[in-house]
């Protein structure tokens, strides 16, 4: 393994190219295998035990395949075993968070609400992480599982049922904040901003590719040379889709 070596990145299923493009944009030079894990989609209704029984799985293949990092970039995942990856892996294991500090840095006694699987807002990583701002800031926990259907069935250009949607998952009161805390979610990101222009959309992709980048550059493997991303999938016949997916991101 050396700094031209792949960064592995694996979600649940598609959710996981939003980070894959932000990725791509914030370090172009890189070589990037994605593995979305479609046939075992959706990991939120799964089991802990079940959930990560298949990222082992999942990060056994990357390493195998000789990556320098692993990106989990599922929310769930990263709820379910980021620890224990850690514990297993000597390469960096770099998780998703709900964005929820972003949120709360933006004013006191904010208005939040969190979008996440039902798995993640129950995991205590996430009671751990609201703990910190409950006391000051009004928070509403709301789990989505239809949205992340949405785009593993491929359905984000269907308007309609897009905008019916995002309206059934909102509360009737004024908030401040939308986290969005399952990165499937990001795909609907502009759909959010046109219908509630008055909401702060925030997600966590950004923070995670930051994260990623210091963590290279202290170990001196960023790659100043590549810029392939290979896409793989338990079920082969959604590669088509994760490219589509990935170039519907670069067009808005
Ligand atoms: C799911 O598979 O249920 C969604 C995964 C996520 O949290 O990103």
């Amino acid at each position: 393994m050396n700094s031209s070596s792949p960064i592995g990145i694996f979600d649940s299923g598609l959710g996981g190219i939003s980070v894959l493009h932000t990725l791509y944009e914030l370090l172009p030079n890189e070589n990037y295998i994605f593995f979305g894990d479609s046939k075992y989609n959706p990991y939120g209704t799964k089991t802990k035990e079940e959930i990560t029984e298949r990222c082992i799985q999942i990060c056994n293949d990357l390493i195998s395949l000789d990556v320098k990092a692993i990106v989990i970039a599922c929310n769930t995942a990263t709820s379910a075993c980021v620890n224990l990856l850690r514990e297993m892996y000597d390469i960096p294991i770099i998780g998703m968070e709900p964005a929820l500090k972003v949120a709360c840095q933006k004013g006191s006694h904010q208005k939040i609400v969190v979008w996440a699987t039902d798995f993640t807002l129950k995991e205590k990583k996430f009671v751990d992480l609201m703990s910190l701002f409950e006391q000051d800031h009004q928070i509403h926990k709301i789990p989505c599982p239809k949205l992340v259907r949405l785009v593993e069935e491929n359905q984000i250009h269907n308007q309609n049922l897009i905008n019916e949607t995002l309206k059934s998952y909102l509360p009737d009161k004024k908030i401040d904040s939308l986290v969005l805390g399952c990165t499937h979610f990001v795909f609907f990101r502009n759909d959010l901003e046109t219908m509630f222009p008055d909401i702060s959309i925030i997600d966590g992709n950004l923070g995670t590719a930051r994260h990623l980048k210091d963590i290279l550059m202290n170990r001196n493997l960023l790659n100043d040379s590549g810029g392939n991303i290979q896409f793989e999938n338990s079920l082969p016949s959604k590669i088509k889709l994760s490219k589509e997916l990935f170039s519907y991101l670069n067009e808005n």
